[in-house]
């Protein structure tokens, strides 16, 4: 058991003195000690592959930043090469991947191929006891939305014309998927990660009528069954919370992490679940008085003593200023509940 076990405490309810915090994307390129290590390799991918790089840079945010948490490092992406599709990081342009759009294209997931993320958990528990590790990866519609779109999208025109189209093949796509991020998230918990975080990135470009019925029965599904394999706690953050909250609240995951759409100081009493999240991000490009002033009002506005986990509503941006996003992690930590 880590010597920090916050983050584990709050994601069960149980008493806490101050609420945990970690951030999504804490390790990248805002880092210049990341930016050094990533010089090392040539691309994105075999930097990923690189098992002792990829503990370093995992570590990263626990020693630079002191949060309670460490998300190993990964990309959400890594685990649809092993079903065949193309996957390439271009510099500065971002993802492109290939694959023709026929299901019966794809290879049959093997978690194996990707043995490389559960070493990266195993390692990073074995150098440090000091705080738990986050095992993760994309939820079903955002990583479709990738092979579908074959790089990052500004309208996801081709996604919704595929789900409304060719809804029998959408449909498949999204049961492969799932059966994929079942057998990657158990091999993840089984290594010893002692959270799981799943990605829905992209929802907040869908209508609620589209969600409930191309994206949550996928989700729901996943996140039943792996609750049937493990006990390892599960986070879901989906963007686009203010529209989906209710659905979201129906799966069996133990916390909801949400984008800024959410008024906290309401939901968090309202709802059951454990809450993650959800500072604006651009938050850290203004200044240090106003970092400190929107943390507290959201810390103040928690009407809850547990069941808090404070993260952003979504993640770090490479432009953003270390001595910033320290400022933000040193004033959630000083920040004493009563
Ligand atoms: O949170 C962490 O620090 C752990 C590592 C992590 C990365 N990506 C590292 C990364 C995690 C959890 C992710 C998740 C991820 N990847 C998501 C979901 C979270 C979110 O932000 O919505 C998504 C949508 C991706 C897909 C992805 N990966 C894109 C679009 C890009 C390119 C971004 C860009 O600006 O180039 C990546 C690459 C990536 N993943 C980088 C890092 C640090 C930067 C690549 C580099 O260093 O060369």
């Amino acid at each position: 058991m880590p010597k920090n076990d916050l983050i584990l405490r709050a994601v069960r309810q149980e008493p806490i003195e101050r609420f945990p915090v970690w951030l999504m994307r804490q390790a990248g390129r805002y880092m210049k000690e990341y930016r050094e290590l990533r010089a090392r390799e040539e691309n994105f991918l075999s930097f990923c592959k690189n098992v002792d790089l990829a503990v370093k840079v995992s570590l990263l945010p626990l020693e630079l930043l002191g949060v309670d948490a460490v998300i190993i490092f990964s990309d959400i992406l890594v685990p649809l090469e092993a079903l065949g599709v193309k996957v390439e990081f271009l510099e500065g342009e971002g993802p492109r991947l290939e694959w023709s759009g026929a299901v019966s294209d794809l290879k049959r997931y093997d978690p194996e191929e990707n043995a490389f993320v559960y070493e990266i958990i195993r390692r990073v528990k074995k150098a440090q006891d000091e705080v738990p590790v986050i095992g993760f990866a994309g939820a079903p519609f955002t990583l479709a939305s990738y092979m579908i779109e074959g790089r990052s999208s500004r309208d996801f025109r081709n996604t919704k014309l595929f789900m409304w189209d060719r809804e029998y093949e959408f449909k498949r796509l999204m049961e492969v998927l799932v059966d994929t991020l079942h057998a990657y998230l158990v091999r993840q918990a089984e290594a010893g990660a002692n959270l799981l975080q799943l990605f829905d990135s992209w929802t907040n470009y869908l209508s609620r009528s589209d969600y409930e019925e191309f994206v949550f029965p996928y989700v729901e599904e996943l996140i039943e069954r792996l609750k049937d394999s493990t006990d390892v706690p599960l986070i879901y953050f989906f963007k686009g919370s203010s529209s989906f909250l209710d659905l979201a609240e129906q799966t069996k995951a133990d916390a909801l992490s949400v984008d800024w759409s959410v008024d906290l100081s309401l939901e968090a009493v309202r709802r059951r679940k454990v809450l993650q999240g959800n500072l604006e991000p651009s938050v850290l490009y203004a200044s240090d008085e106003t970092i400190r002033f929107k943390a507290l009002e959201l810390l103040r506005g928690m009407p809850r003593k547990t069941g808090y986990i404070f993260n952003l509503g979504h993640g770090l941006a490479p432009d953003m200023e270390f001595e910033k996003v320290k400022l933000l992690v040193d004033t959630v930590k000083d920040y004493r509940i009563n």
